[in-house]
């Protein structure tokens, strides 16, 4: 048996303009998917998964065929999920030459899902580690982390860019530039992160901002300016003491940069009445900066705060379902047993 478990992610800065060849600034938080993979004498894929619906599910099914299993799916969260888990299991199998190995897989996660915080990316980073370990067929990180990304681009129809599974696999913040991803040195970040129980329609929201860049000279400006920001944030970063807490100057400069970049997303359509609400009363309660995290129209901001302030200002937020504290997670992906 093998468990590994993999983090999920925030934006500090660049969501959407990424898409447009700006550079992004994910970051890895302690918040983990946890996937158990046991090999096992038949090709028979068992997923057991207790945090995923609200009811837990376990679905068995006929592995080795690389189609996509057919379940009579108890909720869609539960049928996307199960998408996930196959597309690791289906990488774990090419990567260890084994088209017919079955598992018995156990999902565990304490991301929220479906809200942007990565936890999709999570869950596949976690799986294929398990599964490829279990057959005694480690992968490097880097290739983890490409047949990770290959694995989400599957189930989402191309959908997918790096960021989530590179950062997920590596931990810590990284740089994402079109296909270009690489860990870079970052302090201790304290985020607090904001949850409205929603998401957005990801879809949508890169097309209702491609429309408007099409349409209005602004929203090019607008994808150039955040651009500007990550560039900003990303020396901020630099000049900083790696992994050690940061300075308060370099929060408020931090959040500074934050608190322009939800401007900016917001002044591109993409922010949501829960999110900015959630925004304010983070800023409020003395966070050093806070904007929405990932394609925004509903799901989670971030903010900078060491104090304990902002989670409880949060959960009496209207529209606030959920507030956590979340340190940078330094450590990608890593086996637990
Ligand atoms: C979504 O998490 C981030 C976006 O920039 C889309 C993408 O990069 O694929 C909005």
């Amino acid at each position: 048996m093998t468990v590994c478990e993999a983090p999920g992610k925030v934006y500090l800065f660049g969501e959407h303009a990424v898409v447009y060849g700006e550079p992004a600034v994910p970051a890895a938080i302690e918040r983990r998917a946890r996937v158990t993979a046991e090999p096992r004498e038949d090709d028979h894929v068992r997923v057991t998964a207790e945090d995923l619906s609200l009811d837990g599910f376990t679905v068995e099914y006929t592995g080795g065929t690389g189609d996509r299993p057919d379940i009579d799916a108890p909720a869609p969260l539960v049928e996307a999920a199960m998408g996930y888990v196959d597309a690791a299991v289906r990488q774990a199998r090419s990567a260890a030459d084994t088209p017919d190995a079955g598992f018995d897989i156990t999902v565990e996660s304490e991301i929220p899902l479906g809200a942007g915080l990565g936890s999709s990316a999570a869950v596949v980073v976690a799986g294929i580690d398990a599964a490829t370990r279990a057959l005694g067929e480690p992968l490097d990180r880097a290739e983890l982390a490409d047949r990770a990304y290959r694995a989400e681009f599957e189930v989402q129809d191309g959908q997918a860019s790096r960021a989530d599974t590179f950062c997920s696999t590596m931990g810590g913040a990284v740089r994402v530039e079109g296909d270009d991803c690489e860990p870079i040195d970052a302090p201790n970040l304290p985020f607090v992160i904001g949850f409205d129980g929603g998401a957005g329609d990801t879809g949508e929201l890169v097309a209702g901002v491609r429309e408007l860049r099409e349409e209005y000279r602004f929203a090019a400006d607008t994808v150039r300016a955040i651009g500007d920001i990550v560039r900003d944030g990303e020396e901020l970063l630099a000049e900083a003491v790696p992994e050690a807490d940061p300075s308060r100057e370099l929060l408020e400069e931090l959040g500074d940069l934050m608190d322009f970049n939800h401007g900016l997303l917001a002044a591109l359509g993409v922010s949501a009445r829960s999110l900015d609400a959630m925004v304010w009363a983070a800023r409020d309660a003395g966070a050093h900066g806070a904007k929405l995290t990932g394609a925004g129209g509903g799901g989670c901001i971030v903010a900078l705060d060491p104090d304990a302030e902002t989670p409880t200002a949060l959960s009496y937020t209207q529209g606030c379902e959920e507030a956590f504290r979340a340190e940078l997670a330094t450590e990608g992906v890593r086996v637990v047993e």
